[in-house]
């Protein structure tokens, strides 16, 4: 099938079996690998994506799922300036160590962020409890995000 939908701000269009993973759409036609995959079955949120604003699991979306709606990557925050201030910030707190979970953290995190004058310790925590770190770098994750508060 083809499929037309927004990505990162741009509209493209790909061709692919309609049960092919958004995951593997994005790594390998769109080359944006910011999204990682870790288990590859919903349970670590590596592949953690927005859809119309939403956080999915990229490694569980079939593309047919896609069709006329809105996809958000890392790289697509990475490229908002409205997000500079939320990033230099996770950087400043040592929230990233080996960086095998950041990419989805940080759709996770951008997302709880928007529109939140101040994020409370116990909504950080639940919007993460998908987003698995192995390096336990969660303290560090949330301070970064509890400073979080938009200008
Ligand atoms: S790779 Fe998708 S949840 Fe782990
Ligand atoms: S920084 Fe290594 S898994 Fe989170």
């Amino acid at each position: 099938m083809k499929i037309d939908f927004v990505l990162n701000g741009r509209k493209v269009s790909a061709e692919g079996d309609p049960m092919d993973r958004l995951l593997d759409l994005l790594r390998e036609k769109f080359k944006l690998t910011g999204t990682k995959e870790g288990c590859g079955e919903g349970e670590c949120g590596a592949c953690t994506v927005l859809l119309d604003g939403e956080p999915v699991l990229s490694c569980l979306v079939p593309i047919f799922q896609c069709q006329g709606r809105e996809v958000m990557t890392v790289e697509g925050v990475a490229a908002d300036p409205e997000a500079q201030a939320f990033l230099e910030r996770f950087v400043q707190e040592g929230g990233v160590q080996c960086g095998a979970c950041t990419p989805g953290i940080i759709v996770t995190g951008w997302k709880l962020s928007q529109n939140k004058a101040r994020l409370r310790r116990g909504e950080i925590k639940n919007a993460l409890a998908g987003n698995l770190c192995r390096c336990t770098g969660y303290e560090a994750i949330v301070r970064a995000l509890e400073r979080e508060s938009p200008s």
